[in-house]
C-alpha cells in the first residue's frame, strides 16, 4: 500500500478486519432484528418500540435544544407519541401505503410524525422546510399525498386548491380554532388518539420512505425506500458511525434529505443511541456549544458546514470543550484535504468522509476508524457493498482509470422504485447487474475511491442536490425570461453555486435590478438554496437543433474551457 501521506487509523474501531467483515452476509445483520424470530416487520418498531419492550424504555432517544425548548425524550415517550400519532392518522382513514408528507422544522414532533407514519405502514415523504410553493406542489402532486403534517407558518406554501388528492393538513403548534376545513390541530388529534394502537406489520419490501431528489432532466423524482433499508442502516451504525451504547450522536442534516432520516435518525435509533436535534439554522458558536452542552461523541455533518466553521478560525473552537468528540464524519460533497487537516487541528479528530446518495439509502463508500485515511479520498466500500468503475460500455476498469462509479445492484438499502416512473428507474441500470451513480470517480491500487465530479448536470450547492431543470423551469415562468440555462459554478465555500444564463424577452433591458428581481422570483417560488447567485444575460443561448439548451457549452464558457464537439448545435 502506498500510504505515504495517509493519516493512520485508530485501532479501536468496530470495523477492524476489512477482509473478514466482507465475508459477513447481510443475513447475519438481519438476525439482529426481532423480525428474524417473529416474522413481523416494521422499521419504526425496530428503531423505537423494541427498546421499550426490551427494558430500555427510560434511555434517552432525543436530546432537543432550540434556545427555548430544552428537552430529553426517552424511547418510551417517543414510542407512545408515535403510536398515538399513528392512531390519529388511522382515525382520519389513513393507512398502509398512503403517502403522508412532513413539511416542518426539525424537532421532536417531526420525529414523532415520521415514526407514526411508518408505524402504521404508510409512506413518509419528508420535505425540507426551505421549499416554497412550486417545490411543495410538485412533490405532493407527483406522489398523490393524502395528508401533510406542517406548521401554521409553512401552511401558506401548500396550494391545496391545486392538490385534489390532499385530504388532510395537520398543523403542529396550532389551536383547534386555527384549523380551517380539512385541517386539524396536531394537539387536538393527539388528545383523542390512543398510545395503545398496534404496529402495522408489513413486508420487508413494503415502502416506508419517499425522498424526492433531482436529476439533470425533468422534475424531482420520488425515490422509494422500503423497510428492509433498516439492515443497511444498522450496519452503517456499527461500522461507519461506530456507535456504542453510551454514545451521544449528532447528525446536523435535516430529515428533508436522506442523510437526516437514514444516518440522522434510523441508524442511531436502531442501535438504541440517542440523537441530538438542534433547532434553528447553522451558527458557528451555536454548533460548538451544542457539542459541548450534550457531550457529543459522534458527529456527522457536511463539508459546507465544516468549511463555514473553518472560516471562523482555529481560535473559536478552542473556547469550547470539544473533548467528548470521538468520531467525526462528513458526507454529501467532496471533503477537501484542507478541511480534513483543519479537523485534525480544530476538532482533534479525523473527519471521516463517506459517499452515498438518496438512491443508495445509506453509506456505500467510507473511511472508518481503523482505516488509514488518504485525505481527499472517500475511502473503501462498506463491507457487503461491491463498488467498481465502469466505462461507458459497462466494462469494469482497473486501478486509476476514471469512469462511472457503479455499485453491484441488490444491496438491502437500494431504492426499489422511482415513484410512478418506471422509465427513470430503469435508467439507473443500463448494464446488467449494476447501479450507475452518475458520479465519476477512480479507484487506486489500494482500493480507495476518489470522487471526480458528476457525469450529468446535477448541481451540488452546499451539499444540496439541485436539478438544473427545476431552476430553469422556474426562471422561464418570469415574464422577462425567454430562455434559461443553469449550471454549477465552482465556489470555495459552497462547493458550487448556481449560475443562470438568461436570454430576455423583447422589451426587457438587462439591468442589475432585473437580475435581483429574477433571483427573488426563484427564491420565493422554489427555495432559497435554488436561487441562482449569479445571473448572466446573453442575447442567445447555445442550443441543439432539437432546441435543448447545451449546459455543457455554458459550463465551458464559464470555466474558459474548450467547448468540445458542437456538431449538434443549431446555427
Ligand atoms: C450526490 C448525492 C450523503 C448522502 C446524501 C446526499 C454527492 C455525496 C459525497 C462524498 C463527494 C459526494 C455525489 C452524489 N456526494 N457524498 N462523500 N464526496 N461527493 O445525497 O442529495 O442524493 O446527493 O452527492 O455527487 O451523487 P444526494
Amino acid at each position: 500500500m502506498d500510504l505515504t501521506n495517509a493519516v493512520p487509523g485508530r485501532p479501536d474501531g468496530q470495523l477492524q478486519d476489512y477482509e473478514a467483515a466482507r465475508q459477513v452476509s447481510w443475513d447475519e445483520e438481519a438476525k439482529q432484528f426481532t423480525w428474524w424470530k417473529t416474522g413481523r416487520v416494521n422499521a419504526a418498531f425496530e428503531a423505537v418500540d423494541r427498546h421499550v419492550e426490551e427494558g430500555r424504555g427510560d434511555a434517552p432517544a432525543i436530546l432537543y435544544y432550540d434556545g427555548v425548548r430544552d428537552e430529553t425524550w426517552s424511547f418510551r415517550r417517543l414510542r407512545d407519541d408515535a403510536a398515538q400519532f399513528g392512531d390519529a392518522l388511522r382515525r382520519l382513514g389513513i393507512g398502509r401505503g398512503d403517502r403522508v408528507f412532513l413539511f416542518m422544522p426539525k424537532g421532536p414532533e417531526l420525529a414523532v410524525a415520521l415514526l407514526g407514519i411508518i408505524r402504521i405502514g404508510a409512506v413518509a415523504g419528508p420535505l425540507f422546510e426551505a421549499f416554497m410553493e412550486t417545490a411543495v406542489q410538485d412533490r405532493l402532486a407527483d406522489s398523490g399525498a393524502v395528508a401533510v403534517v406542517t406548521t401554521p407558518t409553512l401552511r401558506p406554501r401548500i396550494p391545496r386548491e391545486r392538490l385534489p388528492e390532499l385530504r388532510h393538513v395537520i398543523l403542529v403548534g396550532a389551536e383547534a380554532s386555527d384549523a380551517e376545513a380539512g385541517e386539524w390541530s396536531y394537539t387536538e388529534l393527539m388528545k383523542e388518539a390512543s398510545a395503545d394502537s398496534p404496529v402495522e406489520w408489513v413486508d420487508r419490501e413494503a415502502p416506508m420512505l419517499l425522498h424526492y431528489t433531482s436529476g439533470s432532466t425533468g422534475k424531482p423524482k420520488g425515490v422509494v425506500h422500503v423497510h428492509n433499508l433498516m439492515i443497511h442502516q444498522y450496519r452503517v451504525g456499527r461500522w461507519v458511525l461506530d456507535l456504542r451504547p453510551d454514545d451521544i450522536y449528532w447528525c446536523t442534516a435535516d430529515p428533508g434529505w436522506i442523510t437526516g432520516t437514514s444516518a440522522g435518525l434510523f441508524a442511531p435509533w436502531l442501535h438504541g443511541v440517542p440523537v441530538v436535534i438542534r433547532g434553528g439554522r447553522f451558527q458557528q458558536e451555536g454548533w460548538y456549544e451544542t457539542v459541548e452542552k450534550f457531550g457529543v461523541t459522534v458527529w456527522f455533518s457536511a463539508p459546507t458546514a465544516f468549511r463555514m466553521l473553518m472560516a471562523g478560525g482555529d481560535e473559536l473552537p478552542k473556547r469550547y470543550n470539544l473533548s467528548s468528540l470521538r468520531h467525526v464524519l462528513s458526507a454529501g460533497e467532496p471533503l477537501n484535504p484542507e478541511v480534513f487537516r483543519w479537523g485534525l487541528r480544530a476538532l482533534g479528530n479525523r473527519i471521516h468522509d463517506n459517499w452515498w446518495m438518496t438512491e443508495t439509502g445509506c453509506t456505500m463508500i467510507t473511511n472508518y476508524p481503523a482505516l488509514p485515511i488518504k485525505p481527499g479520498s472517500m475511502g473503501r466500500p462498506l463491507p457487503g457493498i461491491e463498488a467498481a468503475i465502469l466505462d461507458d460500455q459497462g466494462r469494469v476498469l482497473g486501478p486509476n482509470q476514471l469512469g462511472n462509479l457503479a455499485i453491484r445492484a441488490g444491496w438491502p438499502g437500494m431504492m426499489r422504485a422511482i415513484w410512478n416512473n418506471e422509465e427513470k428507474y430503469k435508467q439507473y441500470f443500463p448494464f446488467e447487474g449494476w447501479y450507475i451513480s452518475g458520479d465519476s470517480a477512480y479507484r487506486d491500487e489500494d482500493g480507495y475511491f476518489w470522487f471526480q465530479g458528476r457525469v450529468d448536470d446535477v448541481i451540488n450547492t452546499s451539499g444540496e442536490r439541485v436539478g438544473p431543470f427545476e431552476v430553469e423551469s422556474k426562471l422561464v415562468e418570469h415574464p422577462a425570461v425567454a430562455e434559461a440555462g443553469v449550471i454549477g459554478k465552482p465556489d470555495p465555500v459552497r462547493g458550487e453555486i448556481i449560475k443562470a444564463f438568461i436570454s430576455l424577452r423583447q422589451g426587457y433591458a438587462p439591468t442589475e435590478e432585473l437580475k435581483q428581481e429574477i433571483q427573488q422570483f426563484v427564491r420565493n417560488g422554489l427555495a432559497a438554496y435554488a436561487m441562482p447567485r449569479e445571473i448572466e444575460f446573453r442575447d442567445k443561448l447555445p442550443k441543439t437543433r432539437s432546441g435543448k439548451i447545451m449546459r455543457r457549452v455554458l459550463k465551458a464558457w464559464e470555466l474558459g474551457l474548450p467547448t468540445g464537439d458542437l456538431s449538434t448545435m443549431e446555427d
